[in-house]
């Protein structure tokens, strides 16, 4: 993202009574099934936990305004991480500062000592905004902590806090995970720059800065967990991304993280930032949110949205690297209706064969074989999805909304999935080799069109599923 301004920012009393109109869910930008506030701002995903069949979002928000100001901690829950109800707010300024982003875990061997009752702690890791309200004038960046001990209802700051000082600057966005080898808690922290900290911790309350990284190209919201390498059984790695998914794929040596593979980018679409991964998912999942940065929304109550959950799957990918492979989490194909489907269906110039068929959200999933075809694609709702091939000298590419990504034939094949709603799409190539998120405001009047350049092209198969929406169930 481009830094916003991030002190003093004044709730601008114009936007008020936009963000205060009740939300119909059904307006004309409002995506159907990606996460928005019912009214106001949100951007970074935060404190993404699983607790007893429950998945908590809380999200940077703006009660008062559809602009970036006021930071608070909003809070949805959900059973599916697809299906989102919106609750009372959890986190709201104080004299440290505005919420700004952060994290959660279950602390299932209650080291914080928050425990009461049957329920484990579910704690949360925040930065408080010094300087960035009146109220804290004067105040620096420090990272806090609040606690639920009834499930996740209710949410108690710490009477400690701040539980770590300012290191640097706008230091912010802890992210905590559990290290089993050290029996330790580790917490990620964006410092300043490309550079980040590693603190540790017995109970959540107490933390040491033991490491500093800097990765290239990214900054704020860091992220760190472990995950198996699914083609080489028995062996795991440890991840640490940036906000803008940017990732080190590496090892922990004893204590230190020490990355093994240069950085990768996990998507290569505009509109995905402040990555967080779930903590504590059941069945050894491992899966990411992100703010959708940067959509446009004019006239609606509410502003911008969540990428659908991408489930996450780390490969060992040619020689001595690992990659991580992004595809939706399969819960999102519940919101399927019944599909349209072609196969084997020879693509000529100048065909359509989507003509009249209307709609505005769709989970399309696609194989085609470009044949002789220069480009062949999609044009949704005036967006168009291209694959380019046959060109001399150029490797075959997926080009969208201003962006172009290499992505293979296999066997001379290419697999599409796109995901469209109402003022977003995201593609996925080969599986969960090429992820391409964007937010796009479809263009008035504009119908669904599949359509080649240069040459006959091959659908092997097409299925279009009309999406459910998520506020109607
Ligand atoms: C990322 C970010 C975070 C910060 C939050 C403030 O989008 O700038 O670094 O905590 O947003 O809203």
């Amino acid at each position: 993202m481009t830094r916003r301004t991030l002190l003093h920012l004044p709730i601008a009393a114009a936007g008020l009574a936009a963000a205060e109109s009740p939300a119909r869910y059904d307006e004309k930008l409002r995506p159907q099934f990606h996460f928005s506030p019912a009214t106001g701002w949100t951007n970074d995903p935060n404190g993404l936990v699983f607790y007893k069949g429950q998945y908590h979002l809380f999200f940077q928000h703006n009660p008062f305004d559809v602009k970036w100001g006021n930071m608070t901690w909003g809070h949805a829950v959900s059973t599916d991480m697809v299906h989102w109800k919106q609750g009372d707010n959890v986190l709201l300024p104080d004299k440290l500062g505005t919420m700004f982003s952060g994290s959660a875990v279950v602390d299932w061997t209650n080291s914080s000592g928050f425990q009461t009752g049957e329920d484990k702690p579910i704690v949360l890791f925040y930065t408080a905004a010094g300087g960035t309200s009146p109220e804290s004038k004067g105040q620096p960046f420090t990272q806090c902590i609040a606690y639920s001990s009834d499930g996740g209802k209710t949410f108690t700051k710490y009477a400690g806090n701040p539980v770590v000082p300012n290191i640097v600057g706008e230091n912010r966005d802890p992210k905590v995970v559990w290290h089993a080898p050290t029996r330790r808690w580790v917490m990620v922290l964006f410092l300043d720059g490309n550079t980040y900290g590693f603190l540790t911790s017995p109970d959540l309350k107490k933390w040491t800065l033991f490491q500093k990284i800097s990765i290239p190209k990214t900054s704020e919201c860091p992220d760190f967990f472990e995950m198996p390498v699914e083609n080489e059984p028995g062996v795991s790695k440890w991840v640490f991304t940036g906000a803008n998914g940017n990732y080190l794929v590496g090892s922990v040596d004893g204590r230190r993280f020490e990355p093994e593979v240069m950085t990768q980018a996990v998507q290569e679409g505009a509109n995905y930032y402040a990555v967080q991964t779930f903590s504590d998912l059941p069945g050894n999942r491992r899966v990411q949110m992100s703010w959708m940065s940067g959509g446009q929304y004019p006239g609606m109550p509410f502003s911008q949205q969540m990428s659908v959950p991408y489930e996450f799957r780390l490969r060992k990918h040619g020689y001595a690297s690992y990659k991580i492979f992004a595809t939706p989490i399969r819960e999102v194909e519940a919101l399927r209706g019944t599909p349209k489907t072609w196969s084997d269906v020879a693509l000529k110039p100048g065909e359509n064969p989507l003509a009249g068929i209307a709609g505005d959200g769709w989970d399309i999933v696609a194989e085609i074989d470009p044949g002789s075809a220069r480009e062949v694609g999609f044009r949704l709702r005036g967006r168009t999805v291209t694959y380019r091939s046959n060109e001399k000298g150029r490797n075959n590419t997926l080009e969208t909304g201003g962006k172009s990504a290499p992505l293979a034939l296999n066997a001379g094949r290419v697999k599409l999935r796109i995901l469209l709603d109402r003022s977003s799409i995201e593609i996925f190539g080969n599986d969960g080799e090429l992820a391409m998120p964007f937010c796009f405001i479809p263009e008035d009047g504009a119908g669904l069109e599949l359509l080649t350049t240069g040459g006959e092209a091959k659908v092997v198969s097409l299925k279009m599923y009309p999406m459910t929406s998520i506020w109607r169930a």
